[in-house]
């Protein structure tokens, strides 16, 4: 087994799931625990360690679960706290670990605490939201703007205040600088750590603080009509605040309290220097501040290896490093990159030194869904239309099978459209396909596994980066085994210049190349990456 001596979040590979669009158990067009339970053999054989579960929790579904109405509860379009009791027994049964999503930065409007909190402005609650009093002129305090566009500030006309939102004003924040509020938060934790959680995916960490002061966010001149409305201002007085690590630190003691090694992942789209301090001081926030970096890299060889090279060095010491190419929230690689290089992404991404995420979908090379204007439900493109901002051709069914409702859904309609290419790409079709997509993820992952040096070794770059080659090399630093991987990121035949002959060929994107010896030099076929036992 790879990776003695780690933690199994650092050999490990998650898995996220999007439970509204993995499986529906009971017709009516969304997915559900059962249904995740029902596929739990499907994560157990495409080889991954950990499932990370997008909100489930009570929400009238503003934003689809990120708006949480209770957070030790779950929804009953979801299911039961008893199913999920069933879910996670299952899962641990399998060797699979289970993270939660915990949704720190704002609650639903509904939640009992925000109602309270509303009802007047000497409400015992009132301190656990941001309220302030109107600018001179009645309008919002100032400047700032919502992420889903317009004022990030709604009135609350029976009180004479307005309230402070970074997403919908359905999703008011939360204000951590209330010790109740933040003990209340901190409670939750534990309650589903006593559950037997394994971890938490920390949303939209980089938002918990707003600056005390309110000054107004500086206009962003870079701009441009088309971007989202919220970038025409620098977050400076919005985002990363000092105050957030503490409240990490925090959140970290309380899982460290629980054995097993329970992992914090923290959502941030931070520049790398500034995403280095959510490991914490010594190390003592999160285990993983989640790295979206490659999701903003053009897709060449030397824009990739400068990346990795940055992302390496700017680790502190002992941390452990992660890469994510995709989630809900994000184009799919498919679409992104197209069929061909979302498999070089696939190798990339399972062969790089730090714990991958996979986001449901990628293992068949699902693609983005046009969303008819009739059908939209992102709350984000319903305010902001016509831009693309919005996040359901991401978002739509598992395609399992080639029978009706692509087997997530006995439903007529499921509640987002399935894809057009769903009776050729699903799972049932590329379990039997040793050329498939999923085949190759298979692969990599079972590789992953038996190969120290690619589950826990050393990391070198190589001077071969050019010409659509990146080449890197893992090193198994107890036995000394070097695995060279070299992946062709343009659409032409390639010749691996100054490799010295005799790499043994372990796999290839393309799944057809025999294993074994190579005596000549090396050549790449168009889009194709491989993995060799060989110094780089
Ligand atoms: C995170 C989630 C996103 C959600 C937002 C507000 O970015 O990934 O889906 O809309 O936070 O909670």
């Amino acid at each position: 087994m790879a990776g003695k001596g780690h933690a199994w979040w650092q050999s490990g590979v998650i898995y996220q799931v999007y439970p509204r669009s993995f499986q529906d158990s009971n017709g009516d067009g969304v997915g559900d625990l059962p249904g995740l339970l029902a596929r739990l053999d499907h994560l157990v054989a495409l080889g991954v360690d950990a499932v990370w579960i997008s909100p489930i929790y009570p929400s009238p579904m503003a934003d689809f679960g990120y708006d949480v109405a209770d957070y030790t509860g779950i929804d009953p379009v979801f299911g039961t706290l008893a199913d999920f009791d069933r879910l996670i027994a299952a899962a641990h049964a399998r060797g699979l670990r289970v993270i939660l999503d915990y949704v720190p930065n704002h609650s639903s409007d509904r939640h009992p605490w925000f109602v309270e909190s509303r009802a007047s402005r000497d409400s015992g609650k009132r301190d656990w939201y941001i309220w302030r009093d109107p600018a001179p002129d009645g309008g919002p305090p100032n400047n700032w703007l919502s992420e889903f566009g317009g004022p990030a500030w709604t009135l609350d006309a029976a009180t004479g205040q307005y309230w402070y939102h970074a997403y919908l004003p359905e999703q008011p924040d939360l204000n951590w600088r209330n010790p109740q509020l933040r003990d209340a938060m901190l409670a939750a934790l534990r309650f589903w750590l006593e559950r037997g959680v394994d971890g938490f995916r920390v949303d939209a960490i980089h938002h918990l603080f707003e600056a005390a002061e309110l000054r107004d966010n500086p206009p962003n001149p870079e701009w441009r009509p088309g971007q989202s409305p919220a970038r025409r201002v620098i977050r400076a007085h919005t985002m990363d605040q000092p105050e957030v690590q503490e409240a990490i630190t925090a959140m970290r003691r309380v899982a460290d309290a629980y054995p097993g090694e329970r992992l914090l992942i923290g959502e941030a789209y931070l520049p790398i220097d500034r995403l280095m301090t959510y490991y914490g001081v010594a190390l003592s926030g999160f285990q993983l501040p989640f790295n979206f970096h490659l999701l903003s890299t053009p897709w060449e060889a030397r824009a990739i290896a400068a990346l990795i090279a940055r992302y390496e060095a700017a680790l502190p010491p002992g941390a452990w490093p992660n890469w994510v190419l995709g989630n809900h929230d994000r184009s799919r690689l498919a679409s992104r990159l197209g069929p061909r290089q979302a498999r070089v992404a696939a190798m990339l991404l399972l062969t790089l030194r730090g714990t991958p995420t996979i986001y449901q979908g990628e293992e068949i090379g699902m693609t983005d869904v046009p969303i008819p204007p009739a059908q939209v439900q992102d709350p984000w493109e319903r305010r902001v239309p016509g831009l693309g901002l919005g996040r359901d051709p991401v978002r739509t069914p598992m395609q399992w099978d080639a029978g009706a409702g692509a087997g997530f859904t006995t439903a007529a309609e499921p509640w987002l459209p399935l894809a057009a290419d769903w009776r050729s790409v699903n799972v049932a079709a590329q379990v039997g396909d040793t050329s498939s997509m999923l085949s190759l993820y298979r692969a990599l992952l079972a590789l992953r596994h038996a190969e120290p040096a690619l589950a826990v070794g050393a990391y070198a770059s190589t001077a071969i980066n050019e010409d659509d080659v990146l080449a890197y090399e893992r090193r198994d630093e107890a036995t000394g085994r070097r695995l060279c991987i070299a992946l062709n990121l343009g659409g032409h035949p390639r010749v691996l210049a100054g490799f010295a002959p005799g790499a043994y060929v372990l796999l290839s994107t393309h799944l057809d190349r025999p294993g074994g010896m190579i005596n000549s030099m090396v050549r790449l076929r168009p889009d194709e990456g491989i993995v060799m036992v060989h110094p780089c």
